[in-house]
């Protein structure tokens, strides 16, 4: 490491991002794939991930018009081919412009489009628009008769909003192994198809998006036209229910009892300082660990602020030379302390580099040929007690990512 080498850093593989794809893409026919490159690309670096999956994605959808920026300028600056890009968060009047010039599609989530409809028309410019249909999550978009009511002021703006799409989202297709409700959903999706379409009375018809990773995987009917994968593609289950229900969903991919997922991010720091203490001493704030024998404590310099999650205090751990080492006392704002004791010849050595997260080669335990040579993401939402995909966006955007092969 040449530059911040004192802080950690993240490798993002290139080859499991993109056998994700290969692997998701296997649950698709004519359908586009989607990439959802919200939230820094789910904390996995919106630059890093764009080189690997750029080529292969068909269409990306992004919360921030700013991220939608970057994925043009990154086009631009290469040369390569400009891929359709959606923005699916709310848009404000002053972001107009940059949809216009940026060649960006809008969502249409809810009714607050009136200035940005009165400058469109200053403009003298047409958007593309996707438009959201509530269907059973109530976060965004209207249904059945609203559909009539509120989106209304689309009938009288297909001068400079042309609409596209129309679109859905899933309120609790992970969190099941039952789908009653999703199939639900996909009815009353329809339903407001048939309602705006007739509303509008759109030349063509509309394209039809719904599923993201859970649905995509386990709901066929679901795919319509474009699957919007985001935790999959980083190679993240949604959650134990879904894989759950893709092992047991008879016939699989490809002859496969599941969609093969690989893991992409992996985490990395080197010791700031390594000392032995004395039996009996406290580590940490609020002394909540105390040394039961002289131990040899590496100090890490990563803390919450870097989206380790202080809820990890006394469960953690991490991997230091194929040891695995427990991270005690409290997770601190910029430091973790970790027991390095069992690593061979610690009192020899200066410094150490910790994986975090991710693999570290095979994982030897004393007196026993059993390995477990990884610290998920799964690991550390079941210690902080949240879920991956919390713990993957909250990592901030100060970190170095580097794509590795
Ligand atoms: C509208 C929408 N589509 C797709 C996704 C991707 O979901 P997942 O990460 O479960 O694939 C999200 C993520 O929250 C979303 O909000």
């Amino acid at each position: 490491m040449s530059d911040n080498s004192n802080v950690s850093w993240f490798e993002v593989s290139l080859g499991a991002l993109q056998n994700n794809i290969r692997n998701l893409r296997l649950l698709l026919t004519n359908q586009k794939f989607g990439a959802v490159l919200k939230a820094n690309a789910y904390g996995h670096g919106l630059q890093t991930v764009l080189q690997a999956v750029h080529a292969d994605v068909d269409i990306f959808f992004v919360v921030l018009v700013s991220d939608g920026k970057k994925i043009r300028e990154y086009e631009l600056t290469r040369g390569i081919e400009r891929k359709r890009i959606v923005v699916i968060g709310s848009i404000v009047e002053a972001e107009i412009e940059d949809l216009i010039d940026y060649e960006l599609e809008a969502a249409i989530a809810d009714d607050s489009w009136i200035e940005s409809i009165k400058k469109l028309r200053f403009l003298k410019k047409k958007i593309k628009a996707h438009v959201f249909l509530e269907s059973g999550l109530y976060r965004e978009g209207f249904e059945g008769r609203d559909i009539t009511v509120r989106y209304d002021f689309l009938k009288h703006a297909l001068d400079v909003i042309e609409p596209i799409a129309a679109y859905s989202h899933f309120a609790n297709t992970e969190d099941v192994t039952e789908q009653a409700y999703a199939k639900a959903q996909i009815k009353k999706f329809h339903d407001g198809v048939k309602i705006l379409s007739d509303m509008l009375e759109v030349p063509n018809k509309l394209e039809l998006h719904f599923a993201a990773s859970a649905a995509a995987m386990l709901l066929p009917e679901s795919r319509l036209d474009i699957a919007r994968f985001g935790i999959a593609l980083y190679g993240y289950w949604p959650s134990q229910e879904t894989r759950l229900s893709s092992f047991l969903q008879v016939g699989g991919v490809q002859g496969k009892s599941t969609v093969e997922l690989e893991a992409c991010l992996s985490w990395k720091c080197k010791s700031q300082l390594i000392k032995l203490v004395q039996n009996g001493s406290y580590v940490g704030y609020g002394c909540t660990y105390k040394c039961t024998k002289p131990t040899f404590i590496a100090i890490f310099p990563v803390g919450y602020f870097d989206g380790y999650p202080r809820a990890c205090t006394a469960k953690a751990h991490v991997l230091i030379e194929n040891t695995r080492c427990p991270v005690i006392g409290r997770v601190m704002m910029n430091h973790i302390i970790v027991d390095a004791t069992c690593v061979p010849e610690i009192e020899k050595k200066k410094e150490v580099i910790a994986v975090l997260l991710g693999q570290n080669g095979q994982e030897v335990f004393e007196n026993s040929s059993a390995s477990a040579d990884s610290i998920t993401v799964e690991m550390f939402s079941s210690w902080a007690q949240t879920i991956p995909y919390e713990i993957v966006a909250r990592f901030p955007g100060h970190l170095i990512r580097k794509l590795v092969s």
